[in-house]
């Protein structure tokens, strides 16, 4: 790596979630003006995925200094899926929660279709992050007032970041329900040509060296090579994996890098599904971390507004 020049423009997701965070202080405000109280997020933790911990703590410091509110519930790995159900509906008979966020990943303990029921037992109406079936089904007929908010900060990020997506060809790298295939559609809405590659696409590398636009969302840490990309191509990093052996740290950052230094202190350092070596070769690609992660707890500020004024329009 070190002898290579990054040529990729960053793409700074910080910047760009702090304003659109700064354009809903004066909504929240209005909002509260006339409703005598703020937007409510009422959030379900459940499990012990140290990961969900941290993303939930960020949402909840968000909320806080927009001048928002958050009601955590938290449950035990060993809770049943009757626990949780029976949170996500004191949230629904709520008249103060106006989102709801159930975290992904439940415990595995809870059935391998808890996610999904949990999702389908929001009320659609405060469904934040856009899974219920009612959303997604209006999100594929682009019509949802509330749609997933990884995607969502993605299109945020390249029209804030002037760059096209209408006629180009844009390749999303994994199929998630929460992120894979709604960024899919979202694209698609904007007019993009769009291909969705996963783990069993064949020729991968050549599918995803046509694209203008590069998605990378399959959780894999460096699986996007530089020889996948056509130069020039914007890469959007959605990894954020957790590098935890020094020797995977200095195969894929290099010996000399600020991340292995980092990795020594800390023993633990991001990186995101696109390998460094993509800096050389793309012409803008979003940072890990620092890139899409701040746009998704925007995304849910946002919805959380505009799910809030929605229940009162
Ligand atoms: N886990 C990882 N990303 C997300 C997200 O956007 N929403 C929820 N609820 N859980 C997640």
């Amino acid at each position: 790596m070190s002898g290579n020049q990054n040529i990729a423009r960053v793409l700074d997701g910080t910047a760009v979630a702090a304003d659109i965070r700064e354009a809903l202080r004066a909504r929240i405000v209005s909002f509260g003006a006339k409703h005598g109280r703020t937007p409510t997020l009422g959030i379900l933790l459940a499990g012990d995925d140290p990961g969900s911990a941290l993303y939930v703590k960020n949402k909840m410091r968000t909320s806080d200094d927009l001048g928002m509110t958050t009601i955590l519930e938290r449950l035990p790995e060993s809770a049943s899926f009757e626990e949780a159900l029976s949170i996500v509906e004191r949230f629904n008979r709520d008249a103060s929660v106006d989102g709801i966020l159930v975290q992904s990943p439940l415990p595995q303990g809870m059935g391998a279709d808890a996610e999904q029921k949990i999702f389908e037992a929001i009320d659609a109406e405060k469904d934040v992050d856009g899974f219920h079936p009612l959303n997604v089904g209006r999100l594929v007929q682009a019509r949802a007032p509330l749609a997933a908010c990884t995607p969502s900060g993605v299109i945020e990020l390249l029209d804030r970041s002037d760059i096209d997506i209408k006629g180009r060809q844009a390749v999303v790298i994994g199929r998630s329900d929460i992120v894979g295939k709604p960024m899919a559609l979202l694209l698609l809405h904007r007019h993009a040509t769009v291909t969705v590659c996963h783990s069993r696409t064949k020729d991968l590398a050549e599918v995803v060296s046509q694209a203008d636009i590069v998605v990378a969302a399959i959780g894999r840490a460096a699986f996007v090579k530089g020889e996948f990309i056509k130069p020039g191509a914007t890469v959007i990093d959605v990894g954020t994996n957790a590098l935890t052996v020094r020797s995977d740290v200095e195969a894929i950052f290099g010996a000399e890098s600020k991340k292995l230094s980092a990795f020594d202190k800390r023993g633990q350092v991001w990186c995101g599904d696109v390998h460094p070596e993509v800096a050389c070769i793309a012409g803008a690609l979003t940072p890990v971390p620092g890139g899409v992660g701040p746009l998704t707890i925007a995304m849910l500020m946002s919805n959380t507004v505009t799910a809030a004024e929605v229940r009162y329009s």
